[in-house]
């Protein structure tokens, strides 16, 4: 057994590359058990995928290490010792047995994955019988290895008996049948983890389907507003990421912008669509817009407390806001940032009943209610985001 590698891996047979098998095989519960096994019976052992590299391996002999891989003679013949037992390796192989050129013999065993064969499990660089010294003798004389340490490395090669080298076989050939079975358990895992990609991702787009038919609705009913809450969700976002906040802030933030004027639908059209200021009744009716959004969404499963994001949006820190009048941190941060972004868009934007006022004027308005109605730190984020970051958006509205 030597496997085509490195001199760092060669002097040093630990854990190699891990390629696809370490994708499905934790090496790492590997190595311990072929070291304690190679401790054990007294000869190597590896896991070589079949481009030769070494995954883990244990107890390495001098006699390869130290001369076998150190002259291009005998390291072609332990190569091709690997070559020839790896091309042996047939799916549905329980085990192979070769004696290398060099004198020593190899076992291995296949590691299959989904009908692939992706290994070889190895216990090698051991003798069926006492060594022929004279034979090692010549060898030793022909590559110009010094005598007397290649015949004491050789002293080290364990002689393993006919049962002994069974026992070693079985091992290998369990410990293969072990891998493939932890092949196929993290290749399961891996399927497992691609299907729930592929569920979340539809997932995903169905809120995203539902979500726009929420927000279509509710302009189909007021086209005067059309795009109001696409802006706002964008510019919500934008102020959400600028205060660094966590994906699923950001991912409630876009959906709740995005349907945050919902509850309009019970609106009567004419009042939604009125040009003058409104009557108190009228007034009352269109503050109802929060709770009926609520209502509807709170049965829905968003990616974060969508439903009460909504129901929040035209509250204030001070308690002047409606539909609950609450106070302070009782206010969602993402209720408050949409708070701060929905009176920007509506203010820089046109009405039915008045022409836009531009962003200078919406950005007094926010910095006039920073503290005491709006959130300084929404309030700072948003004006930055146009003052500075250049921000505008990316539908005119
Ligand atoms: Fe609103």
């Amino acid at each position: 057994m030597n496997p085509v590698t490195t001199d760092t891996e060669a002097t040093s047979p630990q854990s190699g590359g891990s390629g696809l098998l370490g994708r499905y095989i934790d090496l790492g519960r590997v190595g311990p058990l072929l070291q304690s096994f190679s401790d054990s019976a007294g000869v190597a052992s590896a896991v070589i995928d079949l481009d030769g590299h070494v995954l883990t391996a244990a107890r390495w002999q001098p006699l390869c290490v130290e001369f076998h891989r150190r002259h291009p003679e005998t390291l072609r013949r332990c190569i091709e010792s690997d070559t020839s037992l790896a091309a042996r390796m047939r799916v549905g192989d329980r085990a192979a047995v070769y004696t290398c050129l060099n004198g020593l013999t190899d076992a291995a065993a296949p590691i299959i994955v989904d009908g692939r064969h992706l290994a070889n499990a190895f216990v090698g660089q051991f003798l069926t019988a006492p060594p022929d010294v004279d034979f090692f003798a010549r060898q030793a004389e022909r590559f110009g290895f010094d005598r007397e340490s290649y015949l004491r490395a050789l002293a080290q090669v364990p002689v393993l008996s006919k049962e002994k080298a069974c026992a070693a076989l079985e091992f290998i050939a369990s410990s293969a049948g072990m891998l493939t079975d932890m092949g196929r358990e993290g290749l399961m895992k891996e399927q497992a983890e691609q299907r729930l990609r592929r569920t979340l991702e539809r997932l995903r787009k169905s809120v995203d389907a539902a979500v726009g038919a929420l927000t279509h609705t509710v302009e189909m009913r007021d086209p005067y507003t059309a795009g109001h809450q696409e802006r706002v969700s964008e510019l919500s976002v934008a102020i959400g990421r600028k205060l660094a906040l966590r994906s699923r802030s950001i991912t409630s933030l876009r959906i709740a912008g995005l349907i945050h004027d919902l509850g309009k639908i019970a609106v009567p059209a004419e009042i939604l669509s009125k040009p003058g200021a409104l009557t108190e009744h009228e007034w009352r009716l269109l503050r109802e817009h929060p709770e009926t959004a609520f209502r509807i969404l709170r049965e829905m499963r968003f990616p974060g407390p969508v439903a009460r994001i909504v129901r929040d949006h035209h509250e204030r820190l001070d308690g002047s806001g409606y539909p609950r009048g609450i106070t302070g941190e009782a206010v969602h941060v993402e209720s408050r940032i949409i708070a701060v972004a929905d009176v920007v868009e509506a203010m820089s934007s046109h009405r039915p009943y008045r022409p836009a006022l531009g962003i200078g004027a919406a950005l007094a308005e926010i910095q006039a209610g920073r503290d005491t109605t709006l959130d300084s730190q929404a309030v700072d984020a948003c004006v930055d985001l146009f003052r500075r970051d250049g921000f505008a958006f990316s539908q005119a509205s």
